[in-house]
Formats: structure tokens, C-alpha cells, sequence
């Protein structure tokens, strides 16, 4: 719970507070991934995460020059992605074998990616309310990259679950 409103009264000063948490989750994502990367014993789930966090660095450049065009600059957080990454901090701690923590390493890295897609589509169409069609090309242009994500961690899942699940048999 927040002290003071951001007493927020139009699409447009919704759409600046939205892009600034935007900013935020991608600074925090940032952060994690290198642990997430370090975690994962399986080459193509490492490979997947560390082109994500290139990817995830051009998001951030990308969200702040979105922003760059707004007059208020004060920042915001991201509380969804501290949650999300305090979880997998804990799973990282509690998991010990290798095949179980890639798992869950996956599963995590996919509520990252599924947020982020409902947060870029959401803005993306925020964006084309408001007029701002370039700011809706970027925001496509990151979401489009999410969703790419997303499918990759799928597709590393089919073959690492089955092996953790084969283990465990
Ligand atoms: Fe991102
Ligand atoms: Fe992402």
C-alpha cells in the first residue's frame, strides 16, 4: 500500500505511470537473469535465457527512450516483477537437483514472459488510443520479443520436463 496518490486522471498519465513500472520491471529482469543463466544445467535453457537478457537490455534502452518524451520523470515500481523474482529466488534455495531446478527455472522464466506480454500488449494498445503510433510499434516490436521468449522456454520444457519426469519415474 502507497502513502501518496499518483492522482492519475487521464489514459495518458496512465499510460506514463504503466510505461515507468514498465522500466522498472525490465531494470529488475535484468538483474535476475544472471542467476537464473548460472542456475541452469542445460545448455539450450542457458542459451535461451542469455539471449533474453540481451534482448531484455535493448528493452530497457527501448522503454526509456519511450520515455524520454515525457515531461514527469518520476520512477515507479514494479511490484509484480519483485514478487515474481523474489519466488524464484526462493525456488533457487529450495530445489537441489539440477533437472528439478531447471524445471522450475522455466516455469519461472515463463511468469516473467506472460506478464510482460500482458503488460506490452496493454500498453501497446494503450499507445494506439492515444495516437502514438511509434511508441506503438516499439511496444509491439518488445512484445513481439516476449512472446518469442515464451515460446522458446516452451520449447526447451518439452524435452527437460519429460527428462526431470523420466528421473522421477
Ligand atoms: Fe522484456
Ligand atoms: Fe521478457
Amino acid at each position: 500500500m502507497k502513502i501518496f496518490s499518483a492522482n492519475l486522471q487521464t489514459l495518458q498519465e496512465l499510460y506514463n505511470n504503466e510505461l515507468r513500472k514498465a522500466l522498472d520491471l525490465e531494470e529488475q529482469i535484468v538483474k535476475a537473469l544472471p542467476t537464473m543463466i548460472e542456475k541452469s544445467s542445460d545448455t539450450q535453457l542457458k542459451q535461451a535465457f542469455q539471449s533474453h537478457l540481451q534482448e531484455s537490455e535493448l528493452h530497457v534502452d527501448k522503454v526509456k527512450q519511450l520515455l524520454s518524451q515525457q515531461e514527469d520523470s518520476d520512477s515507479q515500481t514494479c511490484k509484480v516483477i519483485h514478487a515474481l523474482v523474489t519466488e524464484a529466488q526462493d525456488t533457487i534455495k529450495d530445489v537441489n537437483d539440477p533437472d528439478v531446478l531447471d524445471v522450475a527455472l522455466i516455469g519461472a522464466g515463463q511468469q516473467v514472459e506472460h506478464h510482460e506480454i500482458a503488460v506490452y500488449g496493454t500498453l501497446k494498445n494503450w499507445a494506439a488510443l492515444l495516437g502514438r503510433t511509434q511508441d506503438a510499434q516499439v511496444l509491439e516490436s518488445i512484445l513481439n520479443d516476449e512472446k518469442h521468449a515464451d515460446k522458446l522456454l516452451s520449447q526447451v520444457a518439452d524435452r527437460v520436463n519429460s527428462d526431470a519426469a523420466a528421473v522421477a519415474a
